[in-house]
């Protein structure tokens, strides 16, 4: 029987999900349709700073090391997120300044990158560093280090770990649109000053009916300055409950959102944040919306499935 891995296999093409800790280690339904139909993995929270180091100098790595050794026993790679984020990041590091700030994300950066080289194929190595108004976000990174930051964490995690993929990632920019044009300019112009940057991640949380139709033509655009791009993190949320053609509708989308990756050489990879709209983040982030994902509560496929399937 067809699976989404097999396909996204002939293709070459990484099909990846995004997983948590809690069903990974108490549901072997779970584990079964994330070996099964995956061949990618990305930690939904357990490789974020506060997870990784709650607090200085202390690190934690059980969660992060459960998620790595699934996908090493089962041969998946896995893409590691994130470094440098504003959000889920301890107060401790919050509170730093200057540079103590910069201390800590080159430790951080450099400790967890080395634990892990050879192991996660691909970081984000900065999540979100441009704001929905398309200016670069006013963080505490912005404010204590200036936006030489950026390039300051690529430049860390190349020598870190120089076999590693080192992506930016955001969301809101998988069509064309003010934000993704200023990550055209901001990735453009760190490229032309040498900064060590190999991918772009458009996270693609989307609502149903509104994938962007420049998409396509958005992917390529970034893959024709040198960058792989990969859509990080789908979802598809839907206004609940969802009707059946409301779920037949987000088989289009999902159809509509891996085809455009599939088309463009350069494209290497489709990520869904999750796997079974038993445990989204969706319901809890967004009042009234949720069934964002290719499989149900019960695990069987969705319309969306067979949406994915077909496009690769
Ligand atoms: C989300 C997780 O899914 C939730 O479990 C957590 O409570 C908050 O973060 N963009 C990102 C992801 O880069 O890290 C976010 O993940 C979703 C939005």
């Amino acid at each position: 029987q067809e699976t989404l891995r097999g396909a996204a296999d002939e293709q070459g093409l990484r099909i990846g999900a995004a997983v948590a800790n809690g069903p990974l280690s108490n549901e072997s339904q779970y584990r079964d349709v994330l070996s099964t139909e995956y061949n990618g993995v990305t930690a939904e929270n357990s490789m974020k700073w506060e997870s990784l180091q709650p607090s200085q100098g202390q690190f934690n790595w059980s969660d992060a090391d459960e998620i790595v050794d699934f996908a090493q026993s089962n041969g998946q790679s896995v893409h590691g997120h994130t470094l440098v984020w504003h959000s889920q990041t301890p107060n401790w590091v919050q509170n730093l300044q200057g540079q103590d700030l910069q201390d800590a994300m080159e430790n951080h950066i450099n400790t967890v990158m080395g634990r892990y080289a050879g192991d996660v194929e691909s970081w984000d190595v900065v999540n979100e560093p441009i704001g929905d108004d398309a200016n670069l976000r006013n963080s505490f990174w912005m404010q204590e280090l200036g936006e030489d930051y950026i390039a300051e964490a690529f430049q860390i995690a190349r020598s870190a770990d120089p076999n590693a993929k080192l992506y930016i990632n955001d969301y809101n920019i998988d069509g064309i649109n003010a934000k993704s044009d200023a990550y055209y300019d901001l990735v453009s112009d760190l490229l032309d000053q040498g900064v060590p940057i190999d991918g772009i991640g458009f996270q693609g949380h989307r609502v149903l009916g509104d994938v962007p139709s420049s998409l396509e033509d958005n992917i390529r655009r970034f893959a024709q300055l040198g960058l792989e791009v990969q859509l990080t993190e789908i979802d598809i949320r839907i206004d609940t409950p969802a009707s059946d053609s409301e779920l037949e509708q987000q088989r289009d989308n999902y159809e509509e959102m891996v085809n455009a990756c599939v088309s463009v050489n350069g494209c290497v990879g489709v990520t869904t944040w999750g796997i079974t709209d038993r445990h989204s983040w969706v319901p809890d982030q967004f009042d009234g919306q949720g069934a964002a994902l290719p499989f149900d509560e019960n695990y069987n496929k969705k319309p969306a499935y067979y949406g994915i399937l077909e496009a690769l």
